[in-house]
């Protein structure tokens, strides 16, 4: 059977540490997060995220790990496996299945925005923001995005980079990526903190984002046509804190089997608990730190705050085209964006890789290479839809064809599976089974244990329901 190939291990704790925290720092944390704080009002989103990932997402990270290493094969081998050892249902694989076809239609579109990352990086290193105004920088974008043949180089160009290093396998191309990128990524966004803090508006970015206005998240204003028909000014809505919570589990990489398959690669002396704490702690102080980056640039040059996703790319150009040294920093910004995008796509493109490797027995370069342009193929359809792009008047349900895929995945296969996931380990797998495998002290595990069961399933349920009404009603 291919499965009985012998399945590749980490060589040490610090290249899984390096490889996980590589999945969960992205786009999520350098794209999005900041304008998501803007638009949540800041400090109080802020602190209701920080909240969500230590006491949700950290427990689930926890959950997935201990799954992966327990199966030691992809996500629907692994969870197979498992349900048949505690005599639980073979549906269960389901939520290995789940993540394996999430996966890859996440990359399908994630590699666009990286290939954007890409383009910028290039477009930055030429001087092309010299001296731009805000329709200059959304002309040039919208531009870019439209031009059928620019967004395809870029977008092969980075799923290339993709494939290059998921081919070589797990430690000769994932960990020797990772451990020579994360360093570079770190070292790239405290220089670019620096930078910032000297040349933007510093404390009014510390107050924007660790001086929370609660009354911001749970209020949003209402419609004026509400107003006229005599409703107060803002209505109660809680809509920021389940943002929080989709973007608490985004970043973290859960629910596509990504951190499952990576705990397949675990070796049973790692310590998951300490481990997870670790990756969760770096991933949302790059998050923050990337606030740090940026909001002092958007504040000194009065730049929207709540500008939604093209803070990053229409409103920044401006900035680095007027700021000394703007080519060297705007260089070294799209590089940072663009390194942090890579170390998540190899981790997008692995569930689906281990999935047809351990089905076929091939070897792990054709897999890799057919996986990956498969799912590039797909990625057409989604670069097409952006901008006046060939496919930019196709809709499907409203949406255009990238929102589409990513309104299936991040709004109904990733909670799904995360609720079925939280279900799992806190209610049909025995919880002796747990505690073997993940070897903690009793009362951490009793805290784990008390999160995974009640409070994940809980609130993850409540985003759900929210989702589903929203999208019904609204
Ligand atoms: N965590 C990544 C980010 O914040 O950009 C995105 C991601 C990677 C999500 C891998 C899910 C995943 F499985």
């Amino acid at each position: 059977m291919a499965g009985a190939t012998q399945h590749a291990h980490w060589s040490s704790r610090w290249a899984f540490i390096m490889a996980a925290v590589g999945s969960a720092v992205g786009l999520g944390n350098i794209w999005k997060f900041p304008y998501e704080a803007g638009q949540g009002g800041g400090g109080a989103f802020v602190m209701v995220y920080l909240l969500f990932v230590f006491f949700i997402g950290t427990p689930m990270l926890v959950a997935e790990l201990s799954l992966g290493r327990r199966g030691q094969l992809s996500p629907v081998g692994t969870m197979k496996k498992i349900a048949q050892e505690e005599k639980k249902s073979h549906w269960w694989g389901l939520i290995g299945w789940s993540g394996v076809v999430g996966a890859f239609i996440v990359i399908s579109f994630y590699s666009v925005v990286g290939g954007w990352t890409l383009a910028y990086m290039v477009k930055a290193a030429m001087g092309s923001f010299s001296g731009i105004d805000a329709a200059t920088a959304e002309s040039t974008f919208v531009g870019y995005i439209s031009d059928p043949v620019m967004t395809l180089v870029s977008h092969f160009a980075f799923m290339a980079i993709t494939i290059f290093i998921v081919a070589k396998g797990v430690q000769g191309g994932l960990e020797k990526a990772v451990t020579v990128l994360m360093p570079a990524l770190f070292a790239i966004l405290i220089i670019l903190v620096i930078y910032s803090g000297f040349t933007g508006d510093f404390a009014k970015t510390i107050d924007f984002l660790f001086n929370p206005d609660f009354n911001e998240l749970l209020y949003k204003p209402n419609t004026p046509e509400a107003i006229a028909a005599g409703a107060p000014a803002q209505r109660f809505s809680f809509d920021m804190v389940l943002q929080a919570l989709g973007q608490s589990f985004f970043s973290l990489s859960l629910a596509l089997g990504s951190i499952m398959t990576y705990g397949s690669y675990l070796t049973k002396d790692v310590k998951i608990g300490r481990s997870a704490v670790t990756i969760a702690a770096a991933d949302s102080s790059v998050a923050l730190m990337a606030g740090l980056a940026i909001f002092p640039i958007v504040f000194a040059y009065g730049l929207d705050v709540a500008g939604g996703g093209g803070l990053v790319f229409m409103s920044l150009p401006i900035a680095f085209g007027q700021m000394p040294l703007g080519i060297v920093f705007g260089t070294l910004f799209f590089g940072l964006l663009a390194v942090a995008a890579i170390t998540s796509s190899i981790s997008l493109l692995e569930p689906p890789v281990s999935y047809v490797e351990e089905k076929t027995g091939w070897n792990r370069r054709k897999v890799a290479i057919t996986m990956g342009v498969a799912a590039g193929v797909l990625g057409i359809l989604s670069a097409y839809s952006q901008g006046t792009n060939m496919l930019a008047d196709v809709r499907i349900f409203g949406l255009n064809i990238m929102d589409a895929k990513d309104f299936l995945t991040n709004n109904i296969m990733m909670p799904l599976a995360g609720l079925f996931t939280a279900l799992f380990v806190g209610w049909f797998v025995t919880r002796k089974s747990m505690m073997e495998e993940l070897a903690m002290e009793d009362k951490t595990f009793r805290i784990w244990y008390f999160l995974a069961r009640f409070v994940s399933p809980t609130a993850i349920g409540i985003i759900f329901i929210k989702l589903i009404y929203d999208t019904i009603v609204g």
